[in-house]
């Protein structure tokens, strides 16, 4: 169920049910010679989506745009400053708790994502910790609100397979495993490039003319040449399978 498509009272009705909703938070940033700039949104919302359906819950719109300063220095990136990310995923989560939901279940496509939505979750926290114990409230978070954070990328069973199918070639940024879900997602945008594999990559890079000197087209030690639409099928049904149990698990804690 998207809550985009639903009407106010049909969210009324699903609160009766669940307090649970999740929120698919990705990237507009570039991804290689082949990859595109939406692939981290994407493959966010596709799982978001895809597991959504199987246990019955709300969806929330994409939160497309995350922090990617890191990509600035190749056309069509967007990014939010870490301190602006982090209040928008503030805001996003209290004016949902406001209506009732308590268990924000974060499906993630963008490793830059999680060091500041962690802290925004430490904020939304924060803020029922510190709230006066006379009854009144910071803002409209009434506490009892759970955040969690899930990297499809970094699922047991994602990473088992990219290693079986790509080996070293997975890499860090650019991934064939994520060029691969999005070829599956959308099959009439394929792109081909003529790519080498890419040298083994580290975290270890700064600003985004640092990153493009370090990366010149885009890509982190990854090789998505290798990439198919029927993988990115694999790693959908996959990913979805493993985080079912999971969501009814961090839901009904
Ligand atoms: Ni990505």
């Amino acid at each position: 169920m998207l809550l985009a498509l639903c009407t106010w009272s049909e969210v009324e009705t699903y609160l009766k049910r669940s307090v649970g909703i999740i929120v698919p938070i990705g990237s507009t940033e570039q991804h290689g010679p082949n990859g595109l700039i939406g692939t981290d949104a994407i493959c966010a919302e596709v799982v978001g989506r895809g597991l959504g359906e199987v246990v019955d819950a709300l969806v929330t719109p994409t939160i497309a745009v995350g922090m990617a300063q890191h990509h600035m220095a190749f056309p069509g990136t967007m990014t939010l400053r870490p301190s602006t990310f982090i209040q928008v995923v503030r805001d996003c989560v209290v004016s949902l708790a406001a209506h009732g939901f308590r268990r924000f279940y974060f499906v993630n496509g963008h490793g830059g994502n999680i060091a500041p939505v962690t802290s925004a979750f430490g904020e939304i926290y924060a803020e029922a910790s510190m709230a006066p114990r006379n009854g009144s409230n910071v803002g409209d978070n009434r506490g009892g609100v759970q955040c969690t954070l899930r990297n499809w990328w970094l699922r047991p069973p994602v990473v088992a397979l990219a290693k079986e199918l790509y080996g070293e070639h997975e890499g860090l940024h650019a991934t064939p495993s994520e060029v691969s879900l999005t070829q599956h997602v959308y099959p009439d945008h394929i792109k081909k490039a003529k790519m080498d594999p890419a040298p083994p990559a580290t975290l270890d890079f700064a600003d985004a003319f640092d990153f493009r000197r370090r990366f010149p087209d885009g890509r982190m030690g990854s090789h998505p040449a290798l990439s198919t639409p029927e993988h990115g099928k694999q790693f959908l049904d996959l990913v979805v399978a493993d985080l079912v149990k999971d969501y009814r698990k961090f839901v009904a804690a």
